[in-house]
């Protein structure tokens, strides 16, 4: 099957590659011609573990194309996937859709045989029908399908997300001619147990928006629980375990931490709220969600101060400042909110990430290694998962006392040996933690 992929970003790129590896022929387009030529070098412009190795070799087979030229790629391609971004409108809180119609446009004067024209970037409920709209508009005589196939991929974890899906949700007002040849697009991932469901393009729009805005609330909840558990002397670790073994509940995205981050969740809720002021449908749930939090980034700047005491002049280290392990992303990191509330109060940050220095953070000090944030500090947070966070060497800390604010819960209280650290974390008794 041919396909092609407009947009090399983090949708297109990943799933593109992955096409490709299963033995399709994919042409992965993008109008960033430094990107593209980069792409042909096998450098990759997205940090995504054991992305460039597949880029390569697919490149190599000749089964992955990248180019330009988006209208050959069009009109060599029986499926064309938009994979665009869709980020927040100037508004602030609907989502941009320029990118995805300008391409619907170029789509239109490109059809020369039947296609299926797929949205694969985020858009709200209704979108699918704009695009027909457009390309019909512009292309009365064209014969094509728009459908809507929603990507459910987390950064860091995009490959085995892509391999390994729970499910592949597309939705076709004309299911009777699209259904089979997306079917056996998805054949192999279908093969390996993923479920294939279909649907309206409406509801699989809508499916991609629930779902984030669903695990968004699983995350906002269980932090609010774990704010309850420091005040009552409760641990959110085991609150988490009793409630997701519930198989109502699911244990999964119940880990409480600094708040949920990142370019979709922030994006996708707000675009919800949108999407139910335009259908005068309040999305109370969704809305309070949000506000919990924005608040949970400043109340997590306030305990900073708070362990701090009198913090002019104090030394606090980051470890990760993404918004999750795996990913070099800094959109909607919880640090950016964090940061300023302690500048403002004279407290002086470093930080150390293991995918290097951000541009975000220019004014903020950047070491080089964990031992010199662990060695120079007042207080450490460990604001990312990474790995290589879970086995920090605190024996170093000997010559002074060192404060530890745990917002990822990598440690047990318990483990600390180390007389000379106070250890702090999330929804445990927020009382120092001496071991
Ligand atoms: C999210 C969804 O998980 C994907 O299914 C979806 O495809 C993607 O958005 C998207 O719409 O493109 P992603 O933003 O990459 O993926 O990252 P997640 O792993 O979902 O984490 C999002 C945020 O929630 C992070 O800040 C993370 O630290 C936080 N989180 C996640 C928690 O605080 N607790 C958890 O239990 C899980």
């Amino acid at each position: 099957m041919k396909i092609c992929f407009i947009g090399t970003g983090y949708v297109g790129l990943v799933s593109g590659v992955l096409f490709a590896d299963f033995g399709n022929k994919v042409i992965c387009v993008d109008n960033d011609k430094a990107k593209i030529d980069k792409l042909k070098k096998g450098i990759i412009p997205i940090f995504e573990p054991g992305l460039d190795e597949l880029v390569l070799r697919n490149y190599k087979s000749k089964r992955l194309l990248f180019t330009t030229n988006i209208s050959k790629a069009i009109k060599d391609s029986d499926i064309v996937f938009i994979a665009v971004g869709t980020p927040t409108a100037k508004d602030g809180v609907s989502a941009d859709l320029k990118n995805v119609y300008s391409v619907a446009k170029i789509i239109s004067k490109n059809i020369n045989k039947y296609k299926i024209v797929v949205t694969k970037s985020t858009v709200p409920v209704c979108t699918g029908d704009e695009v027909e709209k457009i390309i019909k508009k512009n292309n009365p005589v064209s014969k094509f399908d728009v459908v809507s196939n929603p990507e459910f991929l987390r950064e860091g974890e995009a490959i085995r997300d892509f391999r390994y899906p729970d499910r592949i949700v597309i939705g076709s007002n004309n299911l009777k001619k699209t259904k089979s040849v997306l079917e056996k697009l998805y054949a192999p991932i279908v093969k390996k147990g993923a479920k294939f469901i279909s649907t309206t393009r409406r509801s699989s729009e809508l499916i991609k928006y629930a779902a984030n805005a669903f695990l968004a609330t699983k995350i906002t909840f269980i932090n609010e629980i774990a704010n309850l558990c420091e005040e009552v002397g409760s641990d959110v670790e085991d609150i988490a375990i009793g409630i997701g073994t519930d198989a109502r509940i699911g244990s999964r995205f119940l880990r409480a931490g600094p708040a949920y981050g990142g370019s979709c969740f922030p994006k996708d809720t707000k675009a919800l709220t949108k999407i139910g002021n335009k259908f005068r449908t309040n999305m109370s749930v969704v809305k309070s969600v949000i506000n919990s939090n924005e608040q949970r980034k400043s109340l997590l700047a306030d305990k900073i101060l708070k362990i701090l005491g009198n913090p002019k002049n104090k030394k606090v280290g980051f470890l990760g400042v993404t918004f999750k392990a795996n990913t070099d992303d800094m959109r909607d990191t919880q640090c950016l909110k964090i940061f300023p509330k302690l500048l403002k109060k004279g407290v002086k940050i470093s930080y150390y990430d293991p995918t290097g220095e951000k541009k975000e953070l220019k004014k903020i000090n950047y070491k080089n290694n964990p031992t010199e944030i662990l060695t120079n500090n007042d207080l450490v947070v460990i604001h990312t998962e990474w790995d290589e966070f879970r086995s920090l060497d605190f024996k170093m800390v000997k010559s002074k006392k060192l404060k530890i604010f745990d917002m990822r819960n990598l440690y047990q209280p318990k483990n600390f040996s180390n007389k000379n650290i106070t250890y702090y974390s999330i929804g445990r008794p927020f009382n120092e933690k001496k071991a």
